[in-house]
């Protein structure tokens, strides 16, 4: 009998459900969507059953379409979108309010406030390896206990439950036998102390949360309970969980330190992999737990940065501007200009990401001429995501003291070949694109199946991965650096 391992991938606007076989290969997939909540400019919420349901509805789909059962799915991985904060009562299973999205500002002032003082910050940063912000669980977590009535008198009574969604999804899916989460999203939280690898009793405190709501910490690659939910075949392993990011570099099977991968959604996310060194850094970036596969002795680590702004600026063309009808044009209209004109985009929409780390920064469309067109501006767009990406990568490989010669992307905006090339020129790296570019879903599926044994180790894995194209620099290098001055001037007069 054929066997499967299936993979959840909760994005922050999607939930699928992908099958894949034994030779790694993604033989169907569902995907459902569902609402995003802004009740308020700069805030952003999902309502949890919603998320549960759409990830349930593309589990049940997946399962009927293929006849799946607890004897052809050997486990089950779960990646998710990172920090976004449910709190929830295990009595009836309802949520007591909207999950706060990561996206969402609403306590920025309340982290300026609890970890303005430079030892604060510092601590956070020594203990965490996070740039204190209100991006993180910890704000959010206090925000609910302050503002949704009897909640922290619920919570400190020990009636109520705090997960990142993985957890959420783990609890139910699990019948509510299982309240756990994985290294790598508990290293998102801000709680989490990276090198002991504990919850932080001084940072609990600080945020005032009961440690009683708090789940258990697991490794990712880990049988964390099995399926026993109405519907769903039961009994099937729950044997890998990782946040999303930290699943697409599992899932690129970057395993080796100096390994990374760049992640072109809306926005970017680039992560190295440090192997087992956490390595601090001194330009804005942030340290983080990676996925481990189960033969790890030691904890593993990453430096991750972001840009908050990368398919957004192309979608902004599309939805604002209108300058192009879908993002895939932005690819043919690029290539009918030799170049910008001298127009850069700098799309600092909500500040500048790493490594400049300026929420005052807003964007600006420079260089502008009688002469230029909506070609123009849609390269000048597409340049933009390939300059933020070089400026992560120097930050990231000033920090690690090693070169990234290759780097492996995915994410929607790597398949435009335009940009690819682009990459590649001013960052003079090798640019790898594998053949599939669902690595974020196979992250999750590789670790279900090396905790079940339905592959080997890492090498079998690796062994998988079949083909993909390369991008090599062709532009000459000084040309390079020149739009690279062109770039930095048009930062500055962004900042
Ligand atoms: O940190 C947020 C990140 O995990 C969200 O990823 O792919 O759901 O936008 P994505």
């Amino acid at each position: 009998m054929k066997r499967f391992v299936i993979a959840l991938d909760q994005g922050t606007t999607s939930s699928r459900a992908v099958l894949v076989d034994h030779d790694g290969t993604v033989v169907d997939s569902v995907q459902r969507t569902y609402h995003q909540i802004y009740p308020k400019p700069g805030w952003v919420e999902h309502n949890p059953q919603e998320i549960l349901y759409s990830q349930l509805g593309s589990l049940t789909e997946l399962v009927s379409r293929h006849h799946l059962s607890e004897s052809n799915v050997t486990a089950i991985g779960i990646d998710n979108q990172r920090e976004t904060t449910i709190v929830w009562d295990p009595s009836t299973g309802e949520p007591i309010a909207n999950a706060i999205v990561w996206q969402c500002r609403r306590t920025a002032s309340m982290v300026e406030e609890l970890c303005g003082d430079p030892k604060v910050a510092q601590a956070i940063r020594d203990k965490t390896g996070l740039l204190p912000d209100a991006y993180f669980s910890a704000s959010k977590i206090k925000w609910l206990l302050d503002n949704v009535p009897g909640a922290r008198e619920r919570a400190e009574a020990g009636e109520l439950l705090f997960g990142t969604v993985d957890t959420w999804l783990l609890w139910v899916l699990s019948g509510g036998m299982v309240h756990a989460t994985d290294m790598t999203n508990a290293s998102r939280t801000m709680l989490y102390n990276i090198h002991e690898c504990r919850w932080d009793q001084d940072l609990l405190d600080l945020f005032g949360i009961p440690a009683c709501m708090m789940p258990e910490v697991l490794p990712s690659a880990h049988v964390f309970g099995e399926t026993s939910y109405p519907g769903i075949p039961s009994g099937i392993p729950i044997a890998g969980i990782a946040g999303d990011q930290q699943s697409a570099l599992f899932g690129q099977c970057c395993f080796e330190p100096g390994e990374a991968k760049n992640t072109y959604g809306t926005g970017c996310f680039l992560l190295m992999n440090t192997g087992d060194q956490p390595v601090a850094s001194k330009n804005n970036l942030v340290t983080t737990i990676a996925a481990a596969p189960p033969e790890a002795a030691k904890t593993q680590y990453a430096l991750e940065g972001s840009v908050f702004v990368a398919g957004a600026l192309i979608q902004w063309l599309r939805d604002e501007l209108g300058i192009v009808r879908s993002a895939e044009d932005t690819e043919y209209l690029a290539r009918s200009v030799p170049d910008t004109g001298g127009v850069y985009i700098v799309p600092a929409f909500t500040g500048l990401g790493a490594p400049y780390w300026n929420p005052d920064a807003r964007g600006l469309i420079c260089g502008l001429t009688r002469g230029t067109t909506p070609a123009h501006i849609a390269r000048a767009a597409l340049e933009a995501l390939a300059y933020q990406t070089c400026d992560l990568v120097r930050a990231m490989e000033a920090d690690a003291e090693r070169r990234i010669v290759t780097l492996d992307v995915d994410g929607g905006a790597s398949r435009n070949g335009f940009l690819m090339q682009f990459q590649a020129d001013v960052l003079r790296a090798r640019i790898h694109r594998p053949s599939n570019i669902e690595t974020t879903s196979m992250g999750a599926a590789y670790l279900a199946g090396l905790t079940t044994g339905f592959w080997d180790d890492t090498d079998e894995v690796r062994s998988l991965r079949k083909g993909g194209d390369v991008f090599v620099p062709t532009m000459p290098e000084g040309n390079a650096e020149r739009l690279l001055e062109g770039w930095a001037r048009a930062v500055q007069r962004a900042m």
